[in-house]
């Protein structure tokens, strides 16, 4: 039985990525930190169940060398998934140092420990196409050559966390690989990222639970897949025979505004009448535009996503339907 280990495991991929492995006949090991509502450190793992079904968390923190020391030593996992991160780029323009720190230098820890106690692992990092910032290429992609040139203390600290991977993969052979993926969501997905606002505040208009919905930027553009076909993508990027770089997306983008029209329409409602912009949610400096060329991944790796952005949009729909 493989054994796999997930920073981040109680994180909207970190939890779908467990019961992908799971249905694969892994055994699964995350790294959990401690919340002061300890049901909160497993809410998305509920159904799960921690300690039984081959999944397993410990408490741990990427700035916390000793507990990866401990856990890595204990596991000897033969997959690593590093996908602990403070992962809202808004926030990271509120805490820099602590962005930094997690994105960039508990990269570096989870290499150290990875590279002297099991350097036999396999390594994924989870990198982002926040890497690019404004860098676009003429036909309006972004691919593996488009140059980085982040706009966020966030995208500042993936793209160094990026860059120790390819160096550790290539100083000491070390089989790591990243995956540059694009935005993707689901259900799971935090209700303070953009698609799961508008879908939470679109159905609670809908039940007169609130009046209007507050925004920040309508104008740019993302390219967003859902996160169950993007956990598929870790893995084979993984598990391919070299360790590689390769970008996950679905090749198709959207605004902002075309969201919450799609939202809305769907719940037979005009966004216009509801959305108020709050300069609260704009950002010091916006990333304008995504749209990722997915081919390399497509070709070598054989992925495709299943879910479509609308189809997407009415599992949202559904959950907070269901919820609220
Ligand atoms: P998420 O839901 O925010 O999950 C991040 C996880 O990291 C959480 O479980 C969090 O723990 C954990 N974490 C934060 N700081 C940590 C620390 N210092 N030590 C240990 N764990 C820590 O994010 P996600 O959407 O699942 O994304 C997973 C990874 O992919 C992240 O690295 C993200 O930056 C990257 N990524 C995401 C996207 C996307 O669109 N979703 C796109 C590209 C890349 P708590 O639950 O305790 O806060
Ligand atoms: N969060 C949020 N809240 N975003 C808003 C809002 C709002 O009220 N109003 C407008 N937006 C705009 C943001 O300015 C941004 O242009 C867009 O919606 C998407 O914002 P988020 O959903 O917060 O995602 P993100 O693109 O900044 O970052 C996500 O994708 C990255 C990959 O490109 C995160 O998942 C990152 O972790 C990930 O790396």
């Amino acid at each position: 039985m493989k054994k796999a280990l997930i920073t981040g495991i109680a994180g909207q991929d970190g939890s779908y990525l467990t019961e992908y492995l799971l249905s694969m006949g892994y055994e699964v090991h995350g790294v959990v930190r401690r919340h002061s509502v300890s049901e909160n450190q497993n809410s998305r793992l509920h159904k799960i169940q921690d300690g039984k079904n081959n999944v397993f968390t410990h408490y741990g923190d990427l700035l916390d060398y000793p507990s990866l020391v401990r856990i890595i030593s204990e596991i000897k996992p033969d997959e690593i998934y590093n996908l602990g991160a403070m992962s809202h780029v808004r926030v990271s323009f509120d805490m820099p140092s602590f962005t930094i720190q997690t994105n960039a230098l508990g990269v570096l820890n989870m290499l150290e420990v990875y590279r002297t106690i099991c350097p036999q692992a396999k390594f994924y990092q989870a990198s982002s196409s926040e890497m690019f910032g404004n860098s676009v290429d003429e036909d309006g992609i972004q691919r593996l050559t488009t140059p980085m040139n982040p706009v966020s203390p966030y995208g500042c600290s993936k793209v160094m966390g990026y860059n120790l991977v390819r160096h550790y993969r290539h100083a000491y052979k070390l089989h790591a690989c990243n995956g540059i993926l694009f935005n993707h969501e689901s259900p799971r997905r935090g209700s303070n990222f953009v698609t799961n606002k508008v879908v939470k505040g679109a159905v609670s208009i809908k039940k007169g639970l609130q009046d209007k919905l507050e925004l920040g930027n309508m104008d740019s553009f993302r390219d967003w897949g859902h996160s169950k076909d993007y956990v598929r993508a870790m893995h084979m990027i993984l598990n391919h025979n070299v360790a590689d770089e390769f970008i996950v997306a679905t090749g198709e983008t959207h605004s902002v505004r075309d969201l919450c029209e799609t939202v809305f329409s769907k719940l037979d409602m005009n966004y216009t009448d509801y959305i108020v912009q709050n300069p609260k949610f704009m950002r010091p400096q916006e990333l304008k535009y995504l749209k990722g060329d997915p081919s390399k991944a497509v070709n070598i790796l054989g992925w495709k996503p299943e879910y479509t952005f609308s189809s997407m949009i009415d599992e949202m729909i559904e959950r907070w339907e269901r919820e609220l």
